[in-house]
């Protein structure tokens, strides 16, 4: 029978760390899972209701109890700073630390910074007093299990022996609790020996809780590193596709969600992962793409590091592409013109904004001389400020020309246009059915409602008609709305992959 762990210590409290380990407990009440920050604050957040991430379903995991009012979280889970001690007491140490894009030095704006998993690593070394299994939750280059060894190696007490797995995580932000509760599969990468093997059962024991056990593979450590990468790259690259065809479809009079549903048809494509948008954002897919190709550009591969590259380059692309097409249907001129910012998260349902599409299109918008106001659900105005002057060339424009509202009509009074790029329901005008299903031919093939109500989302386009500069604009980054009811309203749309 596999080692049966009893402690766990999850460095890293962030969107992975919290979840994971919260889900982690719930489904092993017999082991102790505690997550490990040297950031107080975080730390402190997840111990109050008031938790350092937006997540649906997430404070149903780990609410904590307060005045006779019953938690939700496992007795078994913990939150700590004391780094030390927990990394002592545990037999399995889940590493989910940050690993950002490299800012200094070789690599800079390619690679991957591993000072924070190496930091982790090294204090792992001097505190152990036993032997441990390491696991790299965090994504990370290949091979990074061989310098974490040799770090280990160097810093360990002798007689004290670490076996390090790789058990990448592919949870998105957004649905974390559920991709959590039910994932596709679980990966674990180990050496192919008997050490190596005897940690990846123990470490699979773990999650046999909860998940079929014909849904947890175990594999080669290099290939588990490698299939993270290659997922998030496979992933964007899909993206990257269909809004690549979102520009031919706009000049040849095609319509990207047709297209999408049409291909998607084929099983061997698949319907997800095929939505033109904007442009994705996330702290992941640009970070591991710069990533992979900057491996194999190390390995003397530059056509697949080109390759690659091009996916983020399409990116780039499609947010230029944007602003640029508000700027042509403004007439060219967005000095004294006012537009109106539906969304700044780089999804819905997360108040999460690394990465968002929102920074590239907002700040060129800036440039053009508009005068931008915001409206975002779930992000404070102060990490808006905060990511549109640490990234602006310009950021006086940022404190002169940006003001933050906290709902849609304040952002949309005196607006002459209305941008969305976010998806969040309550800008869609669509059925929930159509617009959970992200499907707009389906949308517009049931045609059950009447005009006044497909004009009446959760928001009220109504309203904003009444209150918004003639004429009025709707550039939608995220085809959240069907235009037609809103061109009776008035409105001109403008969607992505189509023309009208
Ligand atoms: P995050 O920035 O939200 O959290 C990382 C946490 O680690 C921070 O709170 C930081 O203070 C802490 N930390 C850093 N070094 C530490 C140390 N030495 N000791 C103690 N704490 C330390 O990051 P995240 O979004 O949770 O991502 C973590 C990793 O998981 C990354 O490698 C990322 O690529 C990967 N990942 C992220 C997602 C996602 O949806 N965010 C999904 C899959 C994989
Ligand atoms: C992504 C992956 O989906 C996860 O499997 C992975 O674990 C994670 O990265 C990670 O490694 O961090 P996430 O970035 O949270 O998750 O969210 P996605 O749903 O993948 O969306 C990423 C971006 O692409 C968003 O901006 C989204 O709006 C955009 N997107 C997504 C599209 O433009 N079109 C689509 O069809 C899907």
């Amino acid at each position: 029978p596999p080692k049966r762990i009893t402690k766990v210590c999850c460095v890293g409290a962030g969107y992975v760390g919290g979840p994971t380990s919260a889900v982690m407990a719930i489904k092993n009440p017999q082991i102790q899972v505690t997550v490990v920050d040297y950031d107080a604050k975080r730390i402190a957040a997840w111990q109050s209701d008031n938790l350092p991430i937006f997540e649906p379903g997430l404070l149903g995991v780990v609410k904590p109890a307060r005045d006779g009012i019953p938690n939700n979280r496992a007795p078994n889970l913990f939150f700590s700073t004391d780094v030390d001690r927990c990394i002592a007491e545990a037999e399995l140490i889940l590493l989910s630390v940050n690993t950002p894009t490299k800012m200094l030095g070789q690599g800079a704006g390619h690679a991957s910074e591993l000072c924070y998993l190496e930091s982790a690593v090294r204090k792992i070394g001097e505190v152990a007093e036993s032997s441990k299994i390491i696991v790299e939750k965090s994504t990370v280059p290949c091979r990074a299990a061989e310098t974490l060894r040799d770090v280990l190696r160097a810093t360990g007490k002798p007689g004290v022996d670490f076996e390090i797995l790789s058990n990448p995580e592919f949870l998105a932000e957004g649905t974390a609790i559920q991709n959590l509760l039910e994932p596709d599969r679980v990966l674990i990468g180990s050496l192919n020996t008997p050490q190596g093997l005897e940690a990846a059962r123990a470490l699979a024991a773990i999650y046999t809780s909860w998940v079929d056990a014909e849904r947890i593979i175990t594999i080669n450590l290099y290939s588990s590193e490698l299939a993270k990468l290659a997922a998030n790259a496979l992933l964007a690259q899909r993206i990257s596709s269909i809004n690549a065809l979102s520009a031919m479809c706009e000049a040849v009079g095609a319509d990207i969600d047709e297209v999408s549903f049409a291909v998607g048809l084929d099983k061997r494509i698949g319907s997800r992962m095929l939505k033109a948008s904007v442009g994705f954002g996330g702290s992941c897919f640009r970070k591991d793409i710069l990533s992979l190709a900057y491996i194999a550009e190390s390995l003397h591969l530059f056509e697949v590091a080109e390759y690659w590259r091009s996916v983020i380059n399409i990116n780039e692309y499609q947010k230029d592409r944007f602003t640029r097409r508000i700027v042509r249907c403004l007439f060219n001129s967005l000095s004294n013109k006012s537009l109106a910012i539906l969304g700044f998260a780089y999804k819905k349902n997360t108040g999460d904004t690394r990465e968002t599409a929102a920074i590239t299109v907002i700040n060129n918008l800036l440039a053009e001389g508009a005068n931008v106001r915001v409206y975002d659900p779930q992000v404070k105005e102060s990490q808006i400020r905060r990511d549109l002057e640490g990234s602006s060339a310009s950021p006086h424009l940022v404190r002169d020309k940006l003001t933050v509202w906290s709902s849609t009509y304040e952002a949309c009074a005196g607006a002459d246009a209305v941008v969305i790029l976010t998806e969040w329901d309550e800008f869609s005008n669509k059925s929930a059915a159509a617009a959970a299903a992200g499907d707009h031919v389906q949308d517009a093939r049931n045609g059950a409602r009447t005009e006044e109500e497909a004009a009446n989302g959760p928001m009220s386009w109504k309203r904003v008609s009444q209150i918004m500069r003639k004429p009025m604009y709707v550039f939608d980054g995220r085809n959240v709305v069907d235009p037609a009811p809103l061109e009776a309203l008035g409105f001109r749309v403008e969607s992505v992959g189509k023309s009208r």
